[in-house]
């Protein structure tokens, strides 16, 4: 992790939110090429679960909700983590976290049970080794905030994008073609007080989400529809880069379970950190539009005209973190080649994703003749692929660079290509270099890139 965390600050993916002031735990900013790889995963989620699909519509809702909204979720009461101070240095910490990895128990939700063994077992606080704990008790994890115009009723920034789709069912459903089975997609922040946060950009207090819910009659083959949808979530990560031995399900035992749920899988994805939570698979029944029903007085109910019955509709609800999406693209393209002088460092992005597709450079920086030809290509292909024009230090060093941004394609104006119109085109994972006729540029990228 360290050196993932070192070369994203290095070459401007990721950086610490307000460094300058300090930071602030549990929030980060991406930097020019970590807002490249985040858009990049984003269009491909957006291409392949909305416009590939005839089934799944998009929106894009608001960050602040009515309260009301998060009040029928069971949010404002049940969004709890259960937290515990330590009274010697003041450190908190998530105490079912704690006492599972200090005592070997899995006690989360039984408050009175954690402060016992926390007592009775003398816990040691991992960060100055004293036993005196507070009692353990719950945390909402919402963010609050206020609107003027409404009299001292707190608002929340939303904990999940899932909120707007639920209360915007009616609105899609009324002005869009939609038919059962259906989805509705939606990409966005989302924010968590986090007790704890860390891992880089594993576990953050402001992050973004990508989800779908899936809307299906209640008679129909849930599990059927909920193993494809495993599939599809599978399938988008091994877009990322991950291998499939990296990929393991956990799924929540029956006791466990959120009142809602009839079944939910976690995708764990192994980590530096070792395994933990990628995305999440859940069959949520009719919990969310009847409770929305229940809560707002307006029915959210699907007729289907067919069998001539109306019904409130299921759901099926894949949901995808991005923060921990471009983590998985990082660590599975971090790859070391070489030793000594030798080494070098590349990020074996997926094509798809990298930052930029092609950087071009003139193999002397002082030869105004090859740099204007390479300037007359870099501008060409800034049409149609992301480009970068690299005239710092020698080529070694740019090519390291480009490296370690995973950019696929480095492309040289050397003497030659003065002569013969041509450039060196570098596969970044091979190394391999050829000449490619200028004119044929486009075309041989394209091909690439398709
Ligand atoms: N609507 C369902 C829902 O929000 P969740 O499992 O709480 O389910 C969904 O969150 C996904 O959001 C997770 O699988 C993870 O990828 C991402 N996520 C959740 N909390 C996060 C956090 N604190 N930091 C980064 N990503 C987070």
């Amino acid at each position: 992790m360290e050196k993932i965390t070192s070369l994203c600050k290095r070459r401007g993916f990721v950086f610490p939110c307000s460094e300058i002031y300090g930071g602030l735990s549990g929030i980060y900013s991406y930097g020019p090429y970590g807002a490249e790889l985040k858009n990049n995963i984003k269009k491909l989620w957006w291409n392949k679960f909305v416009r590939q699909r005839d089934d799944i519509v998009g929106m894009d809702g608001p960050i602040l909700l009515h309260p009301k909204v998060w009040e029928a979720s069971g949010h404002t009461t049940g969004f709890n983590d259960a937290m515990v101070d330590c009274k010697k240095c003041k450190k908190r910490f998530r105490a079912d976290h704690l006492v599972e990895e200090t005592a070997g128990k899995d006690m989360e939700g039984d408050l009175g049970g954690m402060t016992r063994v926390l007592k009775e077992q003398k816990i040691k606080c991992p960060n100055c080794g004293a036993s005196e704990w507070t009692e353990v008790r719950n945390f909402n994890m919402m963010f609050k905030t206020q609107m003027n115009s409404l009299d001292q009723e707190a608002l929340y920034l939303r904990p999940e994008t899932a909120g707007a789709i639920f209360t915007d069912f009616k609105n899609i459903l009324d002005s869009m073609r939609v038919k059962i089975p259906f989805g509705i997609a939606q990409i966005g922040k989302a924010f968590r007080n986090e007790i704890v946060s860390g891992n880089f950009i594993f576990r953050l207090r402001e992050f973004e989400q990508m989800e779908i819910e899936y809307f299906i009659d209640p008679e129909a083959d849930w599990e059927k529809i909920f193993d494809y949808w495993l599939k599809q979530q599978e399938e988008f990560i091994l877009a990322l880069g991950a291998r499939k031995k990296d990929i393991r399900l956990y799924q929540h035992p029956k006791e466990k379970l959120s009142h809602y749920s009839k079944k939910t899988i976690d995708i764990e994805y192994k980590y530096p950190f070792g395994f933990k939570e990628l995305y999440g698979l859940a069959y949520r029944t009719d919990f969310d539009l009847s409770q929305h029903s229940k809560y707002s007085n307006e029915k959210l109910e699907y007729f289907d005209e067919e069998k001539k019955k109306r019904f409130t509709p299921h759901v099926i609800e894949p949901t995808f973190g991005i923060d921990r999406s471009i983590l998985v693209a990082l660590v599975a393209a971090y790859t070391e080649e070489g030793s000594g002088k030798e080494k070098r460092i590349v990020m074996k992005l997926p094509k798809e994703i990298a930052p930029v597709q092609v950087a071009v450079f003139p193999l002397l920086r002082n030869k105004p003749e090859l740099v204007k030809k390479a300037k007359d290509v870099y501008k060409e292909l800034k049409v149609d692929f992301v480009c970068e024009f690299d005239n710092n230090g020698n080529i070694g060093k740019r090519y390291r660079r480009q490296d370690e941004i995973g950019t696929p394609y480095c492309l040289t104006i050397d003497f030659d290509s003065l002569k013969k119109d041509d450039v060196t085109v570098r596969d970044r994972d091979t190394m391999k270099q050829e000449r490619i006729k200028i004119k044929e540029l486009k075309n041989y990228l394209k091909d690439k890139f398709s």
